[in-house]
């Protein structure tokens, strides 16, 4: 096992932050046109120092388990983050402490990008549909797919 695979596995051991979030102030989905993994986080606000900043972060994923350790790990790093500063933040930097992702794995540390930048835009725009009340699992295998928004994930020339 390699130090990357190490510390996915470390990271999924206990990971951070899994489930649905009852009181976001928005939430994002998005699928992976790579594999088709889905995942969806919700961002809940609070003001400090005059700035709005990211209260807490949560996630749930249909996704493989690098998507999922980086998920635990992006959303204990937003923490305290103003939108703005998310906003910038790559799918390498969501991975933060797990290091280079490799090649083959860039996607899955997008999958948390992209929803990360769909729930900001959400919050741009609140409405109803902003706040679904399934879970991920129960949107997918519900007649309300409208709720889940697939965006393509941008790559990057030297991904390509
Ligand atoms: Fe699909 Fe990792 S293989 S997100």
């Amino acid at each position: 096992m390699d130090d990357f695979e190490k510390k996915i596995d470390d990271a999924l051991a206990n990971p951070q932050n899994q489930g649905e979030m009852a009181d976001a102030d928005s939430v994002g989905t998005v699928g992976s046109p790579d594999c088709g993994d889905m995942m969806r986080m919700w961002l809940k606000f609070s003001e400090k120092d005059g700035k709005k900043i990211i209260d807490r972060a949560s996630f749930q994923a249909f996704g493989c388990q690098t998507a999922i350790a980086v998920a635990s790990i992006a959303t204990q790093l937003l923490k305290g983050k103003t939108a703005e500063e998310a906003r910038h933040l790559s799918a390498q930097d969501l991975a933060g402490d797990l290091g280079t992702l490799p090649p083959m794995k860039i996607h899955c540390g997008q999958l948390v990008e992209g929803a990360l930048r769909n729930a900001l835009d959400s919050d741009s725009t609140p409405s109803p549909s902003n706040k679904p009340k399934n879970t991920l699992i129960g949107d997918i295998h519900s007649a309300k797919p409208k709720i889940i928004k697939i965006v393509p994930l941008e790559t990057s020339d030297d991904q390509a």
